[in-house]
């Protein structure tokens, strides 16, 4: 099973029109001007952090000029401390109903979140880079201050206990809003329960200050693929800084991996697990995130082996007809068809086989990949650029037209 040249072509022209249809640029009101690709229209029309990243990604292979640009874009919306936004408001304010569900410090006119989201840029920058060689050289090194601030600020600002590990204060802040990996963690104020408010409120009162949060309260988890792209990440901007193998960035990303498998590793079943709450109790659900440390090369072969075998290719957990499934089919809390808000509780989205089917090739499971992004790449051509699909149908579900589904381009 691979997808012959013929519907790749028709593929890449489809996700070339996706993209294109999403661009926006224009001026903030201040002047600073914008371009990013925004994930879908009517319901995500600002930038946000994670989809930008994925968005430059597939941008490089059809205009390397725009890739640069969200990219660019992305960082001006930081601040000077390091710290980059979930979302940002360029063109349009949010909605005032959705407004107060936004993690900003007041409900409305600020640019941007104060809350963060899975830390993708400097891999991101590094492919770019790579894409921009002859365009524009300068591209790898123009920004390696702000890169090296944001890094800087994660590792000061988001690892209060200092084990490696980076923490979330709020469940969508690693892209996977309503998984049921958060259910415990955050209960009644989780991201598809009105408390969400609450949990966005509390967090306002004290400025979004991670620390302080930690300390006073529960609710917050060391999340297992937010750690995995934190170290991919860390290793790319090492190679961007030319660090060598002795280099700081290297440094921390090998102290993020080894807490991973020392803490997070769950030895019976083989699945890494987040840490929830100030006495890091291990959230004991299978999600897709509690594979992506397959996505290190680093971690030791029989580990990574394991989650290829044991589970992303069990009929009862991961192997499904359409892609990967967000939750593992015998988990109690797995709906395939489940389509209300965004959705992390069973459908299967792209970027999840664009972090996990390179390494199953890596490791030698390439029939099994190929079937991975064949089901995904049936899916797409039945319902269009979706924002997830079921796993076990393929129906198209969630939003249209949506940016970083165009991930699939990556795999065919
Ligand atoms: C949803 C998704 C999140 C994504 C955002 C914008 O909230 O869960 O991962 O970043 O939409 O597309």
């Amino acid at each position: 099973m691979s997808v012959d040249s013929g519907r790749a072509r028709a593929l890449r022209a489809g996700a070339e029109r996706v993209l294109r249809a999403n661009w926006r640029q224009g001026r903030y009101r201040d002047g600073t001007p914008y371009a990013f690709t925004c994930p879908a229209t009517p319901r995500y029309r600002h930038q946000w952090y994670w989809d930008s990243c994925f968005h430059a990604i597939v941008w490089r292979r059809f205009d390397p000029g725009r890739a640069r640009e969200e990219l660019r874009t992305l960082l001006r919306a930081g601040r000077l401390d390091g710290f980059i936004p979930h979302t940002v408001f360029w063109d349009r304010p949010a909605l005032w109903r959705r407004a107060p569900f936004y993690g900003t410090h007041t409900f409305l006119g600020d640019l941007a979140t104060a809350t963060i989201q899975t830390p993708l840029v400097a891999l991101a920058w590094e492919l770019v880079a790579d894409a921009s060689r002859e365009e524009d050289p300068g591209f790898a090194t123009e920004a390696l201050d702000e890169l090296r601030l944001h890094y800087d600020w994660l590792h000061r600002e988001r690892d209060p206990d200092d084990d490696g590990l980076i923490t979330i204060i709020a469940p969508d802040e690693s892209g996977l809003d309503d998984s049921p990996k958060y259910d415990e963690a955050f209960g009644w104020m989780r991201h598809d329960l009105p408390g969400y408010f609450w949990l966005i409120e509390r967090h306002r009162r004290v400025g979004f200050r991670c620390p302080e949060i930690v300390a006073r309260y529960d609710e917050h988890v060391e999340d297992v693929l937010v750690n995995v792209v934190y170290a991919l990440s860390l290793r790319a901007l090492s190679r961007l800084l030319g660090e060598g193998e002795d280099g700081e960035y290297v440094a921390r990303a090998i102290r993020t991996e080894r807490a991973l498998l020392h803490r997070c590793l769950d030895e019976r079943t083989g699945l890494f697990f987040d840490l929830a709450g100030r006495d890091e109790r291990p959230v004991r659900v299978s999600t897709w995130s509690s594979l992506a440390p397959l996505a290190l090369p680093s971690l030791p072969e029989g580990v990574r082996r394991r989650l290829v075998e044991e589970h992303l290719l069990h009929p009862r957990r991961y192997l499904v007809p359409y892609g990967i499934p967000s939750v593992a089919v015998e988990e109690p809390s797995f709906k395939p068809g489940w389509d209300r808000f965004r959705t992390w509780r069973g459908p299967s989205w792209t970027n999840t086989a664009w972090l996990l089917v390179p390494a199953m090739r890596e490791l030698g499971y390439e029939k099994e990949a190929e079937r991975v992004v064949y089901g995904l790449a049936g899916a797409v051509e039945r319902s269009g650029w979706r924002e997830y699909y079921d796993p076990l149908t393929g129906r198209g579900l969630g939003a249209h037209g949506f940016g970083f589904a165009t991930l699939l381009i990556e795999l065919l």
